[in-house]
């Protein structure tokens, strides 16, 4: 297993619709553990594909250590393929946020609280699931990375400009994080440089 960089907020992969998921790609189930050791490393409880620069409609979620401390219902590790989510109530809440590729940002995000998700687990099996509170929104953060959505896109006009000399240092790559962030040098070296990417 390895652990890969994570790329940041400007670069264009976070931008664009993932594709989707072929059941016979290549190394799929190994890239599948790379990203949970990323995510463990980065003390994540969630991880998308284009986060580590790979266009795939895939995420790694484990938000035990959120669940916990909440009082709610642990899944454990959990990995979704090809997801769609669709909201089940319209009953919205807030709270802060975080995200790999945004280091040093945290802020309030609203979003329904109930929603129901369909996937397919690393064996390609079928799931329809009806989910509430962290983990939902857990859910919801990871399906938004598939989608080229960041949570910084729902902020208000106010907030955004709060943010926006943090966003420029993020960008400039003088924002250091404890896991690897994919480099900002040169145009023509190759941004990320990982067995996964290089066998495609
Ligand atoms: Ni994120």
């Amino acid at each position: 297993m390895s652990i890969l960089p994570v790329v940041t907020y400007d670069d264009p992969v976070l931008r664009k619709p993932a594709d989707p998921v072929d059941p016979d790609h290549p190394e799929l189930q190994s890239f599948i553990d790379d990203l949970f050791e990323t995510m463990y490393e980065a003390n994540g409880v969630g991880l998308a594909a284009p986060q580590v620069g790979v266009s795939l409609a895939l995420f790694v979620v484990d938000a035990d250590a959120i669940t916990e401390d909440e009082d709610e219902e642990d899944f454990g590790p959990g990995v979704f393929i090809n997801p769609e989510i669709e909201t089940v109530e319209q009953e919205k809440w807030d709270a802060e946020e975080g995200c790999l590729s945004l280091p040093e940002i945290r802020e309030k995000v609203t979003r329904p609280d109930t929603i129901r998700i369909r996937y397919l687990d690393r064996e390609f099996q079928p799931h329809e699931e009806v989910h509430n509170g962290w983990y939902a929104r857990v859910l919801q953060h990871e399906y938004d990375h598939l989608k080229g959505i960041l949570f910084i896109d729902y902020l208000g006009a106010f907030r955004k400009r709060l943010i926006r000399k943090k966003l420029e240092e993020i960008r400039q790559g003088s924002v250091k994080a404890e896991y690897p962030l994919a480099s900002k040098s040169q145009e023509d070296s190759p941004q990320i440089d990982y067995k996964f990417k290089e066998s495609r």
